[in-house]
């Protein structure tokens, strides 16, 4: 087996880094295809959206029955306020009739829901009921299912280091202490496991300001498969693909030392 995840990559020189065996633990995905695929059925790109649930679903189901720690689902981004007003709404709609009709299911089959992202911007109500069901899932164990919402990768390590310079203003951090895991912590990601696999669907071979930072070391995927056309056979393959990658982490393929030698 290949190893994938270097559980001791500070280790001395002399000490080989060991390596684990596991699949991905935390697995984000970029939605992408909903239009082109309602476009390419003759319809309006909103029923492309709506299809889309159905895939969200589905790649839930996938990770809880996949030792999947956390699944971080990019939703709407920073830069998705700019698309044409109607399709905007569409979405909020969208965002909102699938909180009504999901979070209880949710909570029922052990899932912690978190949404991250600037989600202030978002009407009132919706963000009551975020809120509501982010603290009714707080206490479940099996996924954490983090959608990414009103989401910038550069909106988050700004946020980070705005909350940084705050706690150097009023003298509780000194300027040297300013590290990677100091500004870890206040990234939106804190409390999950470091990215191990990035998905995208619909083609395109870009992040779109997506989790930059935790980005750094994961594995990319790319797929043409349009968002509503995700399954978990197609999940699947990505999984397989990331399986049997070799996790660097700078090190020769040499240090690496994998499970079966
Ligand atoms: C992704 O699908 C969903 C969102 C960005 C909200 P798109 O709407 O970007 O679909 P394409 O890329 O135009 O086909
Ligand atoms: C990324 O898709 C955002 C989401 C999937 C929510 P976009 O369709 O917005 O990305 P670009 O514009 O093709 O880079
Ligand atoms: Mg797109």
């Amino acid at each position: 087996m290949i190893g994938k995840r270097l559980s001791a990559a500070k280790s001395s020189k002399a000490e080989a880094p060991v390596a684990t065996t596991t699949g991905p633990k935390h697995v984000a995905i970029i939605m992408d295809g909903n239009g082109r695929w309602a476009q390419k059925k003759g319809k309006i790109r909103t029923f492309g959206h709506k299809a889309g649930v159905e895939s969200v679903r589905a790649v839930v189901r996938f990770a809880r029955q996949n030792g999947i720690e956390s699944l971080t689902l990019f939703a709407f981004s920073s830069e998705n306020w700019k698309r044409p007003e109607e399709e905007v709404s569409v979405l909020m709609d969208l965002f909102n009739l699938v909180l009504n009709s999901e979070a209880k299911r949710l909570h029922k089959n052990g899932v912690r829901l978190q949404v991250i992202g600037d989600v202030e911007a978002f009407d009132a109500k919706l963000v009551e009921k975020i809120r509501k069901a982010e603290d009714m899932t707080k206490d479940n164990k099996d996924l954490v299912l983090n959608i990414a919402a009103n989401y910038g990768g550069r909106w988050d390590i700004v946020n980070a280091a705005k909350q940084l310079a705050s706690q150097v203003k009023s003298g509780e951090l000194d300027v040297q202490d300013i590290t990677e895991d100091a500004l870890n912590a206040h990234i939106s990601t804190a409390n999950l496991p470091e990215l191990d696999l990035l998905i995208r669907t619909g083609g395109e071979h870009r992040i779109s300001n997506f989790l930059l930072w935790q980005c750094a070391y994961a594995e990319l995927y790319f797929t043409d498969v349009l968002w509503p056309d995700f399954n978990e056979d197609v999940f699947q393959l990505a999984v397989n693909d990331y399986n049997v990658r070799q996790r660097r982490f700078g090190l020769t393929g040499e240090q690496v030392v994998t499970a079966d030698g």
